[in-house]
Order: structure tokens, then C-alpha cells, then sequence
């Protein structure tokens, strides 16, 4: 499975140490920036990944900012990106099960790399479950 990930400023040491632990985990990435602590705009790097996710050149995207609202409000905007800001293991395998999350939102900010670390693994390796939850998530494409 190919991940995209990108941070503004307020994610980017979190997004370096979750690139380690994706490719450790044998995941092929596209860091789509930010590259440093310097202040930039979310709205563009959460632009480009979720036009990668649309363009079917990555499946999933994690997109992390200070607080993972801005990320989480801005990829919502796009048709066929389904973006989760998580906080937990529940909240992780809960937007995988219910909501087919193709998105994930993390706050640098709010989240340890150590709970960051597990909401990855848990969201990158729970199944979306289907039936009547891929009904209600129809509803959304128009
Ligand atoms: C940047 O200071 C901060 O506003 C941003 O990272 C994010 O938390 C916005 O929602």
C-alpha cells in the first residue's frame, strides 16, 4: 500500500518520525512536505495529497498539523476524501470499521509520538467493515 503523508509546521517532527516507523514497516511513502520547521499554510499540503489520493497514485494519506483540526477540516473538503482526526486506539479502528477512512488527521500538538505510533498501526491494519456502513458512506458522494 503506497501512504501519503504531509505536515505544516506544527506536524512536521511527528510526520519525520512517522515516516521511520512506515518504512520500517515496509510501507512505500510520498512526503509531500512540509521539509522544515518554518511557517507555512496547511490548506496546501492537505491540497496535494488528497489530489493524490483522487488521482489513485496513493491510497491513503495521514496529514498532521499542531492540532490536527485545520488538516482534518480542509481535506474534508474534497469529494471522495474521507478524513479522521483521531485521538485514540477507538477513535483509530472506528473510522477504519464505520467510516472508511482514507484520510488520517493527527495533531503534533495534542498527540505523543507514542499514541501517534499506535493510531497508525491501528488505522493502517483495520479493515473498513462494510454492509450497512458502506450505505450511509454512499450518501455522501453527491
Ligand atoms: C499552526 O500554528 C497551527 O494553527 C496549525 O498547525 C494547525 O493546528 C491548524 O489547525
Amino acid at each position: 500500500m503506497k501512504i501519503a503523508i504531509a505536515s505544516d509546521h506544527g506536524g512536521f517532527e511527528l510526520k519525520q518520525r512517522l515516516k521511520e516507523l512506515l518504512v520500517e514497516s515496509g510501507y512505500e511513502l510520498s512526503d509531500f512536505g512540509c521539509h522544515s520547521k518554518e511557517s507555512v499554510d496547511y490548506p496546501a499540503y492537505a491540497d496535494i495529497l488528497c489530489k493524490s489520493i483522487i488521482a489513485g497514485d496513493c491510497e491513503r494519506g495521514i496529514l498532521i498539523c499542531g492540532s490536527g483540526i485545520g488538516m482534518s477540516i480542509a481535506a474534508n473538503r474534497y469529494r471522495r476524501i474521507r478524513a479522521a482526526l483521531c485521538h485514540d486506539d477507538y477513535t483509530a479502528r472506528m473510522c477504519r470499521e464505520h467510516n472508511d477512512a482514507n484520510v488520517l488527521c493527527l495533531g503534533e500538538r495534542v498527540s505523543g509520538s507514542g499514541v501517534a505510533e499506535e493510531i497508525v498501526k491501528r488505522w493502517l491494519t483495520t479493515e473498513f467493515a462494510g454492509g450497512r456502513h458502506q450505505q450511509r458512506i454512499d450518501q455522501f458522494s453527491d
